[in-house]
């Protein structure tokens, strides 16, 4: 690898609740890539912690009873266990309820501050408790928040605010000629999209004690408290010695990979980079969003209560099993569906199957024909022996292609592959017909090579798998269980007469599915999903499409954007709240057949009832009705 260190951080979570899949699998990503990038000699660090201020913390404290610093307490050894048992190998952990973050943020409010980079004034808006977020009157979506869809309430009072909105020119700027600086690609034009449309608002980065007491107190005015996103986000900076030591922070900032979900996307690469550039702080190389975990088509959210418990999985398939199906089943950037299901398939193919009955028979023969010694090889090859190194060595060089380029998934499957390379090579080499005709030295030249692929392959899923690799590779004979992936582009390594160590069991036992009556580690199981963006026929037919005639047209009392239409549906009458009074009058709609979704769950708008949805065509800040092309009987009439 080309860089000369190697610095990774995980979102810090919430101590809100216990951890889930999705926090276990951004942390094993970055566990993987770290490990990665140690094993090649590149000095690292791994950053991961918990974000422990602000609203949501203080009211799971209440919700529980307990203050907010004894839910912070008690929430993060949930996730220090669990790091513990996946194997994972940070180097620093940062809690934000720490002095050595609290100073540092305080240390950075006070200078941009002083700079007049943040100033006070007064806000009146709409804001979001649950997201945390001030919204104006144009981001609503029909009056709610336009993030989760909740009601927002309206607010008024003094708050500080950062000059974000100074930065948009210069965002859009940075983002376009620094292609590498938010991936996938389609992410930075998600950004670049919302940038390109909308006027950047300056930050409120305050909140009240009178809303809210627990954050970190404004160094400049004690009746206020940080909003929890100024203060986490860096993180990053103070847990690498930002103000404090220097020469540990010019080792690893600029940071090579933030990890983040998609739903965090917004703070990363438009709150982030403008604070930094504010602090006068280099950009991040690299801020990597990855898709969702998904229960069947829905997000995994507590809420929901579909979560899959990474612990029980352990218990049930083994730490290095889990975090192997993760890295392997997820393509980066796009959402992920996880079943219990799949596991069991995947597992019993490629663990159980390909590479650990390759390992149980490799060292069963040569224990049998060897004398359980490693054996020697004989001199010249033949045209297999080559074929199979070549694939094993051209595994070495696409998984290291595949770090840089973040194609994990391609990664694993290029190394199973060579797995399954080597099973061919036995069977065609059929060292047991081989041994009982005498033909020994192909015998020991068979089993040295697969040992040695064997070698190569484990090193290669050393970082996803580190226990068990580590038994193979003690199994080999090998001193040394902590492979250098630098060194892996040599064959013949395995040195011969060296005893092998016999496993205890076979590396991964075959599963089964645990059966129904057993407690499932999800709670709802649906089919898989298709693509992302993509949906099926059924979800097509059960939206229920209808056209339908207004009767009656008024405006929305209070809000300049909504017309409450009285509609028939056939036989039926609704009543519907349109956003679409900026581009219609009320009479002007009165007579018109639009149509209507009209199986949508009735909602409140503004406190006015609307059962149903018109559909519209729109492009900027035009918009028209969609309606029927000539006459039809009724209205009422099913759209297909
Ligand atoms: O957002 N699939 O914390 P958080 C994949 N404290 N990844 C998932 C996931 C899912 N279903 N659910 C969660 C916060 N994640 C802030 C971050 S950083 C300065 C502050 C992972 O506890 C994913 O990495 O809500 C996501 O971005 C993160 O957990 C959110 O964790
Ligand atoms: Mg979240």
């Amino acid at each position: 690898m080309a860089e000369s260190t190697y610095y990774v951080t995980t979102p810090i979570y919430y101590v809100n609740d216990k951890p889930h899949i999705g926090h276990a699998y951004t942390t094993i990503l970055a566990d993987v890539l770290a490990s990665y990038h140690r094993l090649l000699g590149t000095p690292t660090f791994f950053l991961t912690g918990t974000d422990e201020h602000g609203q949501k913390v203080q009211q799971a404290a209440d919700k529980n009873g307990i203050t907010a610093q004894e839910q912070c307490d008690q929430t993060v050894v949930r996730f220090q266990e669990l790091w513990r048992r996946l194997e994972i190998t940070n180097d620093d952990f940062i809690r934000t309820t720490e002095e050595r973050h609290k100073k540092i943020v305080q240390e950075v409010l006070q200078d941009l501050f002083d700079r007049d980079e943040i100033y006070r004034a007064e806000y009146e808006g709409w804001y979001c408790v649950g997201c945390e977020r001030f919204f104006t009157e144009k981001d609503l979506a029909a009056g709610n928040c336009p993030e989760c869809g909740k009601k927002v309430d309206a607010i008024q009072e003094a708050n500080y605010f950062f000059r974000m909105g100074n930065y948009q020119e210069w965002l859009i700027e940075y983002i376009e000629t620094h292609p590498e600086f938010i991936q996938p690609a389609f992410r930075a034009n998600e950004t670049l999209g919302f940038l390109k449309t909308k006027k950047l608002q300056d930050l409120c980065i305050s909140r009240p004690k009178s809303r809210l007491k627990w954050g970190i107190e404004l160094p400049f005015d004690s009746e206020f408290v940080t909003y929890v996103w100024f203060d986490a986000l860096l993180n990053y900076l103070t847990a690498i010695g930002y103000k404090t030591d220097d020469e540990m922070f010019a080792k690893w900032w600029p940071v090579n990979h933030h990890l983040i979900g998609k739903d965090i996307l917004t703070t990363h690469t438009v709150y982030w980079p403008t604070m930094l550039k504010a602090m006068g702080v280099e950009m991040p190389k690299t801020i990597f969003a990855h898709g969702w975990w998904l229960t069947g088509r829905t997000k995994m959210s507590k809420s929901l209560g579909n979560v899959v418990n990474p612990m029980e999985m352990c218990e049930r398939y083994g730490v290095d099993a889990f975090r192997y199906f993760l890295i392997a089943e997820m393509t980066l950037g796009q959402d992920a569906s996880f079943t219990e299901q799949a596991f069991v398939k995947r597992y019993n193919s490629d663990l159980a199957n390909d590479l650990g009955n390759l390992a149980s028979r490799v060292l069963a023969m040569v224990e049998r024909y060897c004398d359980g010694k490693i054996p020697a090889p004989a001199a010249g090859a033949d045209g297999t022996d080559e074929a199979l190194k070549s694939a094993t060595q051209s595994a070495v060089r696409e998984m290291d292609g595949c770090i840089r380029t973040m194609k994990l998934d391609s990664g694993l499957a290029r190394i199973m592959r060579a797995v399954r390379e080597v099973n061919v090579y036995l069977q065609e080499r059929a060292p047991w017909s081989a041994a009982k005709r005498g033909e020994m030295e192909s015998v020991h030249t068979t089993l040295y090579n697969a040992m040695e692929c064997l070698r190569i392959c484990g090193a290669l899923l050393y970082p996803v798998m580190p226990e068990r690799m580590a038994t193979l590779r003690h199994a080999l004979g090998m001193e040394e269980v902590v492979p250098q992936l630098d060194k892996l582009s040599e064959f013949g390594v395995l040195t011969p007469g060296t005893p092998i160590i016999p496993l205890e069991g076979p590396l991964f036992p075959r599963v089964e599915l645990k059966k129904e009556e057993e407690k499932p580690v999800t709670e709802k199981k649906e089919k898989l999903a298709p693509p992302e963006g993509v949906i099926t026929y059924d979800e097509v037919m059960n939206v229920k499409l209808r056209t339908a005639k207004v009767i009656e047209a008024e405006k929305v009392e209070g809000a300049d954007k909504l017309l409450k239409l009285q509609v028939e549906v056939g036989e039926e009458k609704r009543q519907l709240i349109a956003g679409i009074a900026q581009h219609y009058g009320a009479e002007e709609v009165i007579g018109k057949i639009i149509i209507i979704v009209a199986n949508l769950k009735p909602a409140k708008i503004r406190g006015v009832e609307s059962q149903g949805m018109l559909l519209c065509a729109s492009v900027g800040d035009q918009l028209k009705l969609i309606t029927v092309d000539g006459e039809l009987p009724s209205s009422g009439a099913a759209v297909k």
